[in-house]
């Protein structure tokens, strides 16, 4: 009953930097030629979107954030042919076209029409489906899942079983899928080894959870604030420890901890010093260190070249390397054959009028996933 009409719903805008957001009305437009409306019925609430509230990531403004969500296809644009009413979906903020030079390279996951650090705040027509009080809203990196409803282009959206349960599955969309497959697909963690996770938010138990599933016999997580522990045994880590509790820089302590330096140091908090740690805790000679976390826009990372001359691997991939629009439904699948678990992730569930609650609880440390229903 809504297919080709204007759809006024709730949305929570961000106007800019350092304020909450708001909650408000706004007019979404049928979707174009190639695109898809989608109703969100469940959002995490990821760092990544803090990062714009904080100011750490620019771009531009009024935008919706949101990118790691689970909802139904309202209606379809001209020419979709994969996707009808009702279909359960995903959110691609990588997306991917099949086409272009990335696409078409098994090796890599990235996709020449993503909006991750170019930030153009549109859809592939180079315009957004949103508006609030008779302004344009921007999009957010191909997605913006803050609203009940949002438009994407249909190379940014993954069909996914009619059994997935969404308010769970929508992890799968972001801080799951980009820390696990940071263990399994770019860690390539082999069965035996002995890994470092430096942070334990959502993304981090994620790599745990990876790095378990790809059978390391020691997991090492590292946090400055231990309240991070107890959840992170429950994942699979092996032993916690917290750089206050040494008066040592915290690659001497996995030093002594290791024979040496660990097989596979994953960063996922998005300090550059922290990656340089990472760096540092690797075995000379076959140590991998993993880049997943974030770093503000403008921060530089620096490290003796030696380290990389002996023979560390120091690489980094966005969304765990998985191609989105292939990997999605299978890892949907692979959750509904209870490979992993995503519940120990989720620690809150609240309606989508708290999100700014739910930000401060991330903020706090307080929660792991956050999970907003409509
Ligand atoms: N040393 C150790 N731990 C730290 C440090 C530090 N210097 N700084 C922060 N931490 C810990 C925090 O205490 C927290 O537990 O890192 C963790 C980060 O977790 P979250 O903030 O919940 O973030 P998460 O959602 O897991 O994302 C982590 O991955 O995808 C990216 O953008 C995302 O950069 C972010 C990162
Ligand atoms: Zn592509």
């Amino acid at each position: 009953a809504t297919a080709g009409q204007v759809i006024k719903c709730k949305a929570a805008v961000c106007w800019g930097p350092k304020q909450p957001l708001t909650i408000e009305e706004i007019e979404v437009a049928p979707p174009k030629r190639h695109e898809v409306r989608v109703k969100i019925v469940a959002t995490g609430i990821c760092r990544s979107d803090d990062h714009v509230l904080s100011g750490a990531l620019s771009l531009k403004f009024p935008v919706i954030l949101g990118h790691e969500a689970a909802g139904v296809v309202e209606s379809v644009g001209e020419g979709v042919t994969k996707f009808k009413p009702g279909d359960k979906v995903i959110p691609l903020f990588v997306p991917q076209c099949r086409e272009c030079r990335c696409c078409k390279n098994p090796e890599s996951n990235l996709c020449y029409k993503n909006d991750i650090g170019k930030y153009e705040g549109v859809l592939l027509d180079k315009t957004s489906r949103f508006t609030c009080k008779g302004k344009p809203i921007c999009n957010f990196i191909s997605t913006s899942t803050f609203t009940e409803y949002t438009v994407m282009d249909e190379i940014a959206v993954a069909k996914i079983h009619d059994d997935a349960p969404l308010e769970k599955v929508c992890l799968i969309g972001c801080g799951f899928s980009t820390g696990y497959g940071s263990a399994v697909n770019i860690g390539k963690v082999k069965p035996g080894s002995t890994c470092a996770v430096f942070g334990l938010g959502g993304v981090g138990l994620s790599v745990v959870i990876g790095c378990k599933v790809a059978g390391a016999s020691r997991i090492i997580g590292i946090d400055l604030n231990s309240d991070k522990f107890a959840k992170a045994m429950e994942c699979g880590a092996t032993e916690c420890i917290n750089p206050k509790d040494h008066n040592i820089p915290i690659h001497e302590v996995l030093a002594k901890m290791t024979d040496d330096g660990v097989d596979y140091a994953f960063e996922v908090i998005g300090n550059t010093s922290v990656m340089t740690s990472a760096l540092q805790s690797s075995h000379f000679g076959c140590g991998k260190t993993v880049i997943v976390g974030l770093a503000p826009s403008t921060a530089v990372m620096s490290f003796d070249p030696l380290l990389i001359l002996t023979g560390r691997i120091l690489t980094g991939a966005v969304f765990g390397g998985w191609k989105s629009k292939d990997d999605v439904p299978k890892l949907v699948c692979d959750y509904l054959d209870k490979k992993f678990d995503l519940d120990p992730l989720i620690t809150h569930y609240m309606p989508f009028e708290k999100i700014n609650e739910g930000f401060e609880l991330l903020r706090n440390g307080k929660s792991i996933r956050t999970i907003l229903t409509f």
